[in-house]
């Protein structure tokens, strides 16, 4: 019997736009050719042109439409002409917070074909995942202003650290460094200098590793850490970190395997209360936006993880295979030093999937 999995895609702004449709293209084929499942996927129109219809970002209603799908393909939000903080917090955080997606995973890995800016680094250098606690930390939305315009004016941004938002996060990283065949966990701290909120982090993950006696851990400073993923890469395979600090380690390892039009993102509920998001992790790219030559691999590999999460993981894994053979073939965009355009690579994807030539 064919199972069917309700997806809800939202290709946002900017180029968001041309990934989405090539990821939904690439989906369909990886579907089409695992078999036993199909995908039903419905889009909606959100981002920052709703918003100049509508006033808002998304629907009042917009998550409890969104919360009867299986899961979430987002492209991305942002926009020349409004604010990030609206845009951003209107449609996006506004559904990882709502469905309380509060684990972020970010796999890096360094494709065939791909030239990393680290010298000397390759496939087995650059394989690790990030696990980004993603519902409070640094981004809780906690502060205020007061005296606006005045010489006194003040601005706060205070971090919040639960017992269990700490725990669950934790438990997320140590579970998946468990499932990985080196079972090693790096926390990443900065309780040197923040004695409260990241010290009750440091206690708990002590506390949670006594669940996981199978994986070995490691308590990194955030900066060191940056220093560690360029000089010692191969010492790295599971980080966990904070909101912040996993959102700038995760740029510089993007960078690091290859840029931001590679990498992907899943925020995961994984209590599965609620649908799960998928995206790739760049902007909507105001620079190339409508020229047709946005990278589409971060959002195909979102759609992989998307699978996985699904419990497709062989459809999944052809996906990722066809971009390693499309990569191998040199068949990049211009973020890569190549020629190929959005279409030309989803093409090539689409016919590696169906073991077709190139
Ligand atoms: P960005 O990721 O949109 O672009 C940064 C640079 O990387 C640009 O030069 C862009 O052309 C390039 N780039 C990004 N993705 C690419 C791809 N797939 N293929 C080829 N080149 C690619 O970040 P930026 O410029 O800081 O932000 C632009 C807008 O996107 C802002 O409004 C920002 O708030 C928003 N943004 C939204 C995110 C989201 O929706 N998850 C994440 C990051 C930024
Ligand atoms: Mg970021």
């Amino acid at each position: 019997m064919t199972k069917r999995y309700s997806i809800a895609a939202i290709p946002g702004d900017g180029i968001g736009k041309e990934v989405v449709p090539a990821g939904l293209a690439v989906l369909r084929a990886a579907a089409a050719r695992a078999g036993g499942f199909a995908l039903d996927v419905t889009e909606y129109p959100w981002g920052s042109d709703f918003y100049r219809a509508t006033g808002r970002m998304m629907p009042e209603d917009g998550t409890a439409t969104l919360r009867k799908h299986d899961a979430i393909l987002f492209g991305a939000v942002g926009d020349p002409d409004l604010p990030d903080d609206l845009t951003l917090w209107g449609l996006r955080l506004a559904i990882c917070q709502g469905f309380d997606q509060y684990a972020n995973i970010r796999p890096i890995r360094l494709f065939p074909g791909i030239a990393s800016p680290l010298v000397g680094a390759d496939a087995a250098a650059l394989d690790w995942v990030i696990v980004r606690e993603n519902s409070e930390g640094e981004y809780a939305g906690h502060g205020g202003r007061a005296h606006r315009g005045l010489p006194e004016e003040v601005a706060t941004e205070t971090s919040i650290f639960t017992r269990t938002g700490v725990a669950r996060i934790m438990r997320v990283a140590f579970r998946l460094a468990e499932s990985r065949p080196r079972k090693h966990l790096i926390i990443v701290t900065k309780s040197n200098a923040q004695r409260h909120g990241m010290v009750l982090w440091d206690e708990i993950a002590a506390e949670v590793a006594k669940e996981f006696p199978a994986v070995r851990t490691e308590r990194v400073l955030v900066d060191a850490m940056a220093a560690r993923m360029v000089l010692k890469p191969r010492s790295i395979d599971t980080v966990v970190a904070t909101n912040l600090h996993a959102d700038i380690l995760s740029d510089l390892a993007g960078a690091l395997a290859g840029g931001l039009g590679l990498a992907p993102t899943a925020n995961l509920n994984p209590e599965r209360h609620a649908p799960s998001m998928f995206e790739p992790i760049h902007g909507s790219a105001f620079d190339i936006m409508g020229k047709g030559i946005a990278n589409p691999i971060g959002t195909f590999w979102s759609g992989a993880m998307m699978l996985d999460h699904l419990g497709e993981p062989a459809a999944a894994l052809m996906i990722t295979d066809a971009i390693a053979r499309v990569t191998a073939a040199g068949l990049l965009t211009a973020d890569l030093g190549g020629k190929a355009t959005t279409a030309e690579v989803t093409a090539a994807v689409i016919a590696a999937i169906e073991g077709r030539n190139l």
